[in-house]
């Protein structure tokens, strides 16, 4: 597996950490940072075609200045493009892929899973199967479909602790690991390298994915503090104060109802830290003026979030477990760290 990844992505280090592809949040400067640091950076697509190329050309030219140099594989960018699938047409994406030639494609969230088919076949043929396909799942039962339908090169699974969006219906990293991991083994597909996704925000957490069978991790919610992150200061300092995540966040769909971003299929809802918005729906404040109470709110700046302000702050139930900014190099260098330290103090456990 080691070979596989170096051959694929020369500058990652194993075990492999990855930045989300988080929507206007993870740009150029985050996802060259995390690759710089022997992960994995990954451009949030977004859905508009210019956007997209000033994504990677920025990307192009931080990768360019990097000294030393990223480790990478001639003609191949060394950070990958996550799409939403449920919003971007194939011909966009297809064309800037095929112009940076990122190495690594991520799909996550189509209307159906039958509909990535093409889109693998399209990427590896526009690109000479340079760009990898990697495909973020929720369950066993989708994990299956993808590796029949694409035969991704990496397989993210996403459990219910995850910020942002996810499925509604899902099981744990815990549960979701093994599980995903024994049913595509069983049908032939154990070359598959794992991504666990949900709920890691240290290297502890790295530590438990690699016990369940993962190859590596993706952070989200602890990326949001990173100094490269582009966000708001009233959404980092959000995130920096919320504590015990299960009672902090909760997963619903009232944030995107307010927002108006209700485009999404209908099995996804999205964790988010709780605030005035979540706690009026729970009342029964009818959803037109906790859609007004919104906007005003937007208004506000750096004073719209908090647990009493109304701005949508989307983090995972690990917010609790993020406490600094960090660079983001240095985030993923202390989580591998803490990781190998953790598996050390494990592997002293008697079994008597
Ligand atoms: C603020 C935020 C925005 C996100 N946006 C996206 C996105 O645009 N595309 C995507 O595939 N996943 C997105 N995700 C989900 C991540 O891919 C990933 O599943 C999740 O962050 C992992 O859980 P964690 O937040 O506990 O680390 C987002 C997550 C967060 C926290």
């Amino acid at each position: 597996m080691n070979a596989l990844v170096r051959a694929a992505y020369p500058w990652v280090k194993t075990p492999i950490i990855v930045c989300a592809p988080m929507l206007r949040i993870s740009l150029a400067p985050l996802a060259v940072a995390v690759s710089r640091a022997g992960g994995m950076g990954f451009l949030a697509g977004g859905f508009d075609q210019s956007d997209m190329e000033k994504n990677f050309r920025q990307a192009r030219e931080l990768i360019h200045q990097s000294s030393p140099p990223i480790p990478q594989k001639e003609g191949v960018l060394p950070v990958g493009i996550g799409f939403l699938n449920y919003g971007v047409k194939l011909e966009m994406a297809l064309s800037v892929v095929k112009r940076y030639i990122p190495a690594a494609v991520w799909l996550y969230a189509p209307h159906k899973l039958s509909e990535l088919e093409t889109w693998a076949e399209q990427i590896r043929d526009v690109t000479d199967g340079k760009t990898k396909i990697w495909i973020q799942i929720g369950t066993a039962a989708e994990a299956l479909e993808v590796a029949r339908l694409c035969q991704p090169d990496m397989i993210v699974i996403q459990g219910s602790d995850s910020g942002g969006h996810g499925l509604k219906q899902s099981a744990s990293v815990i549960v979701n690991i093994p599980e995903v991991g024994d049913s595509l083994a069983a049908a032939g597909f154990s070359h598959i390298p794992l991504i666990a996704a949900g709920g890691i925000a240290e290297g502890r957490g790295l530590a438990a994915a690699l016990a369940l069978g993962a190859n590596g991790i993706v952070m989200g919610t602890r990326f949001l503090a990173a100094k490269e992150a582009q966000i708001a200061k009233g959404y980092q300092d959000d995130v920096l104060r919320a504590k015990d995540g299960g009672t902090s966040t909760a997963r619903t769909e009232t944030y995107d109802i307010v927002r108006g971003t209700t485009d999404w299929p209908p099995e996804y809802d999205a964790r988010g830290i709780i605030n005035a918005t979540y706690f009026d729906d729970k009342r029964g404040m009818p959803i037109e003026e906790n859609k007004k109470l919104y906007q005003e709110a937007l208004k506000k700046g750096d004073e719209g979030w908090g647990p009493k302000g109304r701005i949508t702050t989307y983090a995972g139930s690990a917010v609790g477990l993020v406490n600094e900014v960090l660079p983001a190099g240095e985030i993923v260098k202390k989580v591998a760290e803490d990781a190998r330290k953790a598996l050390e103090r494990t592997s002293k456990v008697n079994f008597e």
